[in-house]
């Protein structure tokens, strides 16, 4: 089988953060030519939402792709992608304050009653946020096995992202469901990790 050599290793990454950065060039597109849809506000509260789950998804399938395709370099790539998965995180969240309560903070109280599932969206930010801050070599060494338990939180940002995402549609199921499933399967693959961590934190 196709290895991947510690040469090819830099290509893979720049061809993944261009796949990431991609998206948000078509959205600035989009916007600036008026074809982000009648409701262009919800429009980019929605796409970056979706990229903040695409690239989680991108990001837990990397280290089962490492397993079944034996590229152990593989694993050198999630960062990148988890980096991704909390800047577009960051700009939902920026999407929403700016563009949706226009910075109006009173409201946020009234807003969350309203719409409760910006807690769990919130609480899935708030994870990925540490990951960010801790990802760093430095980091790693420095906390020692913290930083794996600290890293396992990710299971729980795989399980509110879809939540939040499923809870926030008014009508829609379908593609909410294939979300659904397609992290309860990324989850699935890592049950014996994530058994643990459940009976370490419980
Ligand atoms: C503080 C954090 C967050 C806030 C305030 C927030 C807020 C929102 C809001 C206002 C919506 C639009 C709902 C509507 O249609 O009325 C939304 C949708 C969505 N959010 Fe978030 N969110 C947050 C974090 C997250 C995170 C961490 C993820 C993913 C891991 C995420 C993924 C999504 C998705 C996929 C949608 C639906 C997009 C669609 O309907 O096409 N959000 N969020």
């Amino acid at each position: 089988m196709m290895r991947l050599t510690p040469k090819q290793l830099p290509w893979l990454k720049a061809l993944l953060h261009l796949a990431c950065a991609l998206p948000l060039c078509w959205l600035i597109i989009l916007v600036m030519t008026d074809n982000a849809g009648g409701d262009p506000v919800q429009f980019i509260i929605h796409y970056t939402g979706k990229g903040t789950l695409n690239a989680l998804a991108a990001t837990l399938c990397v280290s089962p792709l490492a397993r079944w395709l034996k590229w152990p370099l593989l694993i050198q790539c999630r960062r990148l992608l988890g980096l991704w998965c909390f800047a577009f995180g960051v700009l939902h969240l920026l999407a929403f304050l700016s563009l949706d309560l226009l910075f109006a903070w009173s409201m946020l109280l009234s807003e969350i009653v309203k719409r409760p599932y910006l807690v769990v969206g919130a609480s899935g930010l708030l994870i990925l946020t540490a990951l960010a801050l801790t990802s760093f070599k430095a980091a790693q060494r420095k906390m020692g096995r913290r930083w794996q338990q600290l890293h396992n939180w990710v299971y729980l940002a795989a399980m509110l992202g879809p939540v939040h995402y499923f809870w926030s549609v008014k009508s829609e199921i379908i593609e909410p469901s294939i979300y659904l499933g397609a992290f309860i399967l990324l989850l699935y693959l890592r049950r014996d990790r994530l058994m643990r961590w459940l009976s370490i934190t419980a």
